[in-house]
């Protein structure tokens, strides 16, 4: 097929239409066979990845054995969603004269995405839209550091809470694998560019995997359906007259893969060979100067409607101080943007459809995943949303501001698609101040730090220490102190505290006190009022960290469940229940107090899955909660009568025994992360050290 007719089948929506040999529609009953076959075959992928990342070992009990060839075809993963939507929508596939026998529900006609309706608002979008996260997809040039695992992790704690709280939740994750960079890295490599992604992909996944995030989608932008959107994409803008062809000069950075406008730019000397080059202020990063002909987007066309939309939206970005970063540049820089790079320069990337001389940039093409994922460009009219479209939340780091920011929407609003919801910019991970990046040497390997201090401790670490408006440093000495205070000390004292002693029992605790409006009554006795007043602290628990996650602080909402633990472990220090246990007529209030930590540490447990999955499964087996009482909504005091006996233990250490110290020689930053000497205190960036 030539460039032009793909381009026709494109914008009509032929190109995946299945055809004989011949060239004519299937007819309907082997179109109706097919896609019967493909609804079967198609009605599991959303979950865990595409079916084109999973292996027959991932396969869920119950789910069909499926050629891997025929689950790549992209078509065939579209059917899957539309039949998931309720929409057999290919009467398109039909043979005219058997329409008139087909059964086709409502919105049968198979429309490519053109346009919904202009937004400056953020939209509203019907409840029925799953909740919407993604991560952003990584450069493949390099292997994975702990600064992606804090993105990955943001992601993953955002998707699960919502699936606590009982919603539909997608994250989409994935690598970013064409570009100059990656290019360079493949020659470097001396590899074929696919062979270097496949391999360096793959480190990303295992990546995803090792810290178990719970991602739909692993998105490759190699991947087929991707590559057709993009080019859809393109024509679509083509088609609106926002492209057009002309001679481009500037600074290119590679490593950021953007051009830089001079402002933005500074002179500087490599301080070991005295080079002097031209350098990115925000970046640090070496510039090249380009000149060539290229296609631009006219972004300038736009700059009223995102000056609108960020004036009408003002909390779009979390932090909120970036959206003056973001207003700043489109008032005083906003550009049109080259799109597209000379193949005899860029040859690993997407072609521009009508003209395989161009390649396609490569954040324009890196930034569509996002809708890639949520089905663009086959949406069917009214239900564009059905795929997760608009976001909910985009996830980057304070870097990629700018592309997600303000290139994102002028593309989306070029074609009147929805805009994102919102976006968290979180800052980063630094070391010793700096941060960390593969070309300085400094980065933390994060399959050696899990290893290390385990899964949860590390998702624990970067959650409660990260930072989101300013840069946090990394310290193997910190995240011990924060473990012993926060896990050892904290919820495993106040578990060991709770379910070990033998002169008392949980479950009789929760037993004596099914009746919970008892329990809340004030006596006067100051024992008794302590618990009232825990219990009814406790009762604001959940809400206040679900506001927390609203409000996408999840720092603040693991903080906040912490803090919980430390009032627990000093009520019970305070009510010394050891020694009331010795006195005459006792029992009650023993209970009462038991019953009290108990509660604390249960609601603590279901709040603490999303943060630490493991670790809090641990913790809820322990107490005995069943598996049907670990949702958001048993996260009030009082509602779970059942649990009590333990589902299992966990040998004389619990389940955060005490951490294996020094138990690494020569520790570089790449085994996870430089060792303090004493007269180095450990520091956390953002947070202070515990008093
Ligand atoms: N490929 C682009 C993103 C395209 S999204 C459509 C990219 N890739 S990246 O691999 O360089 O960075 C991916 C993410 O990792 C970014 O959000 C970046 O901010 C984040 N981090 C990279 N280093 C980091 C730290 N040291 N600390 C925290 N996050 C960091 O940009």
């Amino acid at each position: 097929m030539n460039s032009g007719t793909l381009r026709t089948a494109l914008l009509l929506g032929w190109s995946r239409l299945p055809r004989t040999t011949s060239g004519t529609y299937l007819h309907h009953r082997r179109a109706a066979s097919a896609a019967s076959l493909l609804g079967k075959l198609f009605f599991l992928p959303l979950r865990r990845g595409t079916a084109s990342n999973r292996t027959t070992r991932d396969r869920r009990p119950g789910e069909p054995t499926v050629p891997m060839d025929v689950l790549r075809t992209a078509s065939a993963r579209r059917t899957f969603k539309w039949q998931a939507a309720g929409i057999l929508a290919r009467t398109s596939w039909v043979c005219r004269s058997c329409r008139s026998q087909f059964v086709a529900p409502k919105a049968a006609r198979r429309t490519l995405a053109t346009s919904t309706t202009t937004t400056t608002t953020t939209p509203t979008t019907p409840d029925n839209k799953p909740f919407y996260v993604t991560t952003p997809i990584f450069y493949v040039n390099a292997s994975p550091h702990v600064g992606h695992m804090y993105s990955m992790v943001l992601g993953d704690v955002l998707k699960r809470w919502q699936t606590l709280k009982g919603n539909q939740a997608i994250l989409c994750t994935g690598t970013d694998e064409h570009g100059t960079k990656v290019q360079r890295a493949a020659i470097a490599n001396d590899m074929d560019p696919k062979q270097f992604c496949d391999l360096n992909s793959a480190k990303f996944q295992e990546l995803a995997a090792a810290c178990r995030i719970d991602y739909d989608r692993f998105m490759r932008t190699t991947d087929q359906d991707h590559v057709e959107a993009v080019k859809h994409f393109w024509l679509l803008l083509k088609e609106k007259g926002l492209i057009y062809e002309a001679k481009h000069e500037g600074w290119y950075c590679v490593s950021d893969e953007c051009f830089y406008p001079e402002s933005q730019l500074e002179k500087r000397q490599d301080p070991f060979t005295g080079e002097v080059y031209v350098a990115s202020i925000e970046s640090g990063n070496k510039v090249e100067w380009i000149e060539e002909k290229n296609y631009h987007f006219r972004m300038t066309a736009l700059k009223d409607q995102l000056l609108e939309f960020y004036k009408n939206n003002p909390d779009w970005i979390v932090p909120q101080t970036r959206m003056n970063q973001v207003v700043d540049w489109v008032t005083n820089n906003l550009e049109d943007l080259s799109i597209s790079r000379p193949v005899s320069r860029l040859s690993w990337g997407i072609r521009v459809p009508d003209d395989e001389s161009q390649t396609i940039y490569v954040w324009v093409d890196a930034l569509i995943n996002y809708i890639t994922m949520a089905g663009y460009p086959y949406w069917p009219p009214g239900r564009e949303h059905l795929g997760g479209w608009p976001v909910d939340v985009h996830i980057i780091g304070k870097d990629i501001l700018r592309f997600h920011c303000i290139y994102w929407p002028a593309l989306l609003l070029a074609l009147d698609l929805p805009l994102p919801k919102r976006i968290l910019s979180h800052a980063h991970w630094t070391m010793e101040k700096k941060k960390m990046s593969k070309s300085i040497g400094n980065v933390v390997n994060p399959f050696y730090a899990m290893e290390r201090f385990g899964i949860d401790t590390m998702r624990f670490y970067m959650i409660h220490n990260g930072g989101i408006a300013n840069d946090a440093d990394y310290s193997n000495d910190w995240l011990t102190v924060e473990y012993k205070k926060h896990l050892q000390n904290g919820v495993g004292n106040l578990s060991a505290r709770v379910t070990k002693p033998k002169q008392w029992s949980l479950r009789r605790a929760v037993q004596s006190y099914q009746d919970g409006a008892m329990l809340l009554q004030p006596t006067g006795e100051q024992i008794n009022d302590s618990c009232v007043e825990h219990i009814t602290r406790l009762d604001k628990l959940a809400s206040t960290v679900d506001n927390e996650m609203l409000q996408l602080n999840p720092s603040h909402a693991l903080q906040k469940i912490m803090g919980l633990i430390g009032e627990t472990n000093a009520f019970i220090s305070n009510a010394e229940p050891w020694v009331i246990v010795k006195k005459q007529d006792s029992e009650a209030l023993v209970d009462r107090i038991i019953l009290t930590a108990g509660e604390s540490l249960r609601i603590a447990g279901i709040l603490l899955q999303p943060f630490m999955p493991d670790k809090a499964a641990q913790l809820l087996d322990l107490l005995g909660v069943e598996n049907h009482n670990r949702t958001f909504h048993h996260a009030r005091p009082l509602v779970d009568a059942t649990y009590g006996t333990a589902f299992r233990t966990f040998g004389k250490e619990g389940i955060f025994p005490p951490p294996i110290l020094d138990d690494i020689k020569g520790m570089g930053p790449d085994a996870g992360g430089k060792k303090h000497s004493s007269g180095n205190k450990p520091s956390s960036g953002n947070k202070k050290p515990a008093a």
